[in-house]
C-alpha cells in the first residue's frame, strides 16, 4: 500500500521547476538538511522528508550523495518512522558522525509529543540500523524542559569526547543545551551554551557549533522573530553568534551581537560540515514555513530544496560566506564579460537564460541600479541597488507565493549594505531559485516560480551607473 502511494507520486512529478544544480527531493516534501557529512569518499546530505505528499507529514530522512556538493544522487530513504519511539510524528532533524569507519545518525524521535534523541548506524552509508531505545531519553532532558521542546541534536567530536548541541526549553524560555559522551551512546547534560528568557513560542531549532581557528560559530534558527527595520523580515530566522566555548565550564561567551545568516525570503535550519580539505560548508533549507509553495499547489508533487552549499570563514570577527568553489566547473565561466555605462533599460546579446551566474561590480555604491531577471511579457524578478540597500522583489516573479497572516509581506526583502565601499554582487539563478551573494558577506536566498520562457535579463539606472558585468551560463550537460 505504502509502496503503491510512493510509486504513484514518483510517476507524477513534474520537472519544470526542478533545480538543475541544487538538491531537491526526487518526489514529495523536503525541509531541514540533516546529517550533512563526508563519509567514505562521498558527501552525504540527508533531509526531513515526506515521501507521500508535497506537504509536511510524518518525517522520514531522505538521502542524497555527491562527489562535488553540486551533482546529487538520490539514495533510498535512510530513516522511516517505524519504531515505537518515532512512529508518531517521525524522525525529526539531527546530524551524522563517523566513528571507527561506521556512520552514526543522531536524530529526534517523536513519540506522541515526547521528543527523545535516537541513534542509527551504518557501515556503507546507505542502509541504517536503528537502536530502538533513546540515547537521550525524556528522563534525561535538561531541567525544567518540557517533553515536546527538546530536539535537533548536532553531534561533534572535541579532543577525545563527543558533544551534542540540542535545542531545548527551560523554565523561563529557551536554550541551547550541551551534552557530552565518550561513546555516542551514553550522554550527560553539561550546561547551556545560551539561554533566552522569553514568553515567545518556539525554541532554538537546529543548533550547530563550529570551531574555527580561534573563534567558534554558534548557529541556530528561531521561530517567530520580530521584524526590526531591515532585520528579521522573515517570521522565522536563522542566526549566528561568534564567540568562544569553554569546555570546562560548558559555557559560550560572545562579545558580538546575534546576526542573521541570510536576508532573503527563503532560508531556514542551516547545517554545516567540514570537508576533507578543512573548509566549513553550510547548507540550509531554501524555503520558509507555512507559505504556499507553487510546486505543491500546482501538483508538481515535490516541494522544497536546499541552498547552494556555501563556504563559511571568519576574519576579524566578521563572518564571510561564498558559494563552494565546486559550483564554478558547472558553468561556462565568463562567457560574456564587459564594462558598460547603464542608463535607460537595456539588455545585451548573449546575456539571457534561466540558469546562470551573473557577476556585477559597481564602484559608485550611491547609484541606483535595477536588474530585471527571469523576465518575459508577464513576469520578472527585480533586484535593485538603492540607498545603499539591495532590494529583492518577487512580487511579479510568476506563480504566487503567499505567507500566513503573520507573514503576509513575504515577497520583498531588503539587505542593508551601508558599511560597504563597493558592490560585488553574484546572482545565481536556477530553475526556481535566485541566490544573491553580496561582497561575500551578505546573502539573500529566494525561491521564484516564473512563467514559461521567462529568460530575459535587463539593466536600468535612473542615476546612470558604470558597471562591470560578467555572465556565465550553466553548461548544457
Ligand atoms: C525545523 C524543524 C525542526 C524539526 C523539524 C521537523 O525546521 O521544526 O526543529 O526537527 O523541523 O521537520
Amino acid at each position: 500500500m505504502r509502496n503503491k502511494r510512493i510509486s504513484k507520486i514518483k510517476k507524477s512529478v513534474k520537472s519544470e521547476f526542478k533545480p538543475l544544480f541544487h538538491l531537491a527531493p526526487h518526489f514529495g516534501w523536503m525541509n531541514d538538511p540533516n546529517g550533512f557529512c563526508y563519509y567514505k569518499g562521498h558527501f552525504h546530505l540527508f533531509y526531513q522528508h515526506n515521501p507521500y505528499s508535497s506537504r509536511w507529514g510524518r518525517m522520514h530522512w531522505g538521502h542524497a550523495t555527491s562527489k562535488d556538493l553540486i551533482k546529487w544522487h538520490h539514495q533510498p530513504i535512510a530513516l522511516s518512522p517505524d519504531t515505537k519511539n518515532d512512529n508518531f510524528l517521525g524522525c525529526f532533524s539531527g546530524s551524522a558522525i563517523e566513528k571507527n569507519n561506521t556512520l552514526y545518525l543522531l536524530y529526534t524521535g517523536v513519540k506522541f509529543l515526547k521528543q527523545q534523541q535516537m541513534i542509527a548506524s551504518s557501515n556503507d552509508g546507505i542502509t541504517f540500523t536503528k537502536q530502538f531505545e533513546p540515547i537521550i531519553s525524556a528522563r534525561n532532558r535538561p531541567p525544567f524542559c518540557v517533553v515536546f521542546s527538546f530536539r535537533d541534536p548536532k553531534v561533534f567530536k572535541k579532543d577525545n569526547s563527543y558533544f551534542a548541541v540540542i535545542g531545548a526549553a527551560y523554565k523561563k524560555g529557551r536554550q541551547i543545551a550541551l551534552y557530552k559522551s565518550s561513546d555516542l551512546y551514553s550522554w550527560k547534560f553539561k550546561g547551556s551554551l545560551i539561554k533566552e528568557e522569553t514568553k515567545k513560542r518556539g525554541i532554538f531549532e537546529c543548533p550547530d557549533l563550529i570551531e574555527f581557528k580561534n573563534r567558534d560559530l554558534l548557529i541556530y534558527s528561531i521561530m517567530y522573530t520580530e521584524t526590526k527595520c531591515m532585520e528579521y523580515q522573515n517570521l522565522h530566522s536563522s542566526v549566528y553568534l561568534i564567540g568562544n566555548t569553554d569546555y570546562e565550564k560548558y559555557e559560550f561567551s560572545t562579545t558580538g551581537r546575534q546576526k542573521e545568516l541570510d536576508y532573503g525570503c527563503d532560508f531556514y535550519a542551516p547545517q554545516t560540515t567540514t570537508t576533507p580539505d578543512g573548509r566549513v560548508i553550510m547548507v540550509a533549507w531554501m524555503q520558509m514555513w507555512f507559505r504556499s509553495i507553487p510546486t505543491s499547489y500546482l501538483k508538481h508533487n515535490f516541494a522544497g530544496m536546499m541552498t547552494l552549499p556555501r563556504e563559511l570563514f571568519i576574519d576579524n570577527d566578521t563572518l564571510f560566506q561564498k558559494p563552494v568553489e565546486e559550483v564554478y566547473s558547472h558553468f561556462e565561466i565568463n562567457k560574456v564579460k564587459m564594462k558598460t555605462s547603464i542608463n535607460d533599460k537595456i539588455s545585451f546579446e548573449n546575456i539571457k537564460g534561466e540558469c546562470f551566474i551573473l557577476d556585477i561590480n559597481v564602484e559608485d555604491i550611491n547609484a541606483i541600479l535595477k536588474i530585471f531577471i527571469r523576465q518575459n511579457n508577464s513576469c520578472h524578478t527585480l533586484i535593485t541597488l538603492q540607498d545603499k540597500t539591495i532590494i529583492f522583489n518577487r512580487e511579479n516573479s510568476g506563480h504566487k507565493i503567499k505567507g500566513s497572516k503573520m507573514d503576509d509581506h513575504c515577497n520583498i526583502r531588503y539587505c542593508n549594505i551601508q558599511n560597504e565601499k563597493v558592490l560585488t554582487m553574484q546572482i545565481i539563478s536556477d530553475k526556481s531559485s535566485i541566490e544573491i551573494f553580496i561582497n561575500n558577506r551578505y546573502c539573500m536566498s529566494n525561491t521564484v516560480y516564473p512563467y514559461d520562457g521567462a529568460d530575459g535579463i535587463c539593466f536600468q539606472s535612473p542615476t546612470g551607473c558604470d558597471a562591470k558585468i560578467v555572465f556565465s551560463p550553466l553548461k548544457s550537460s
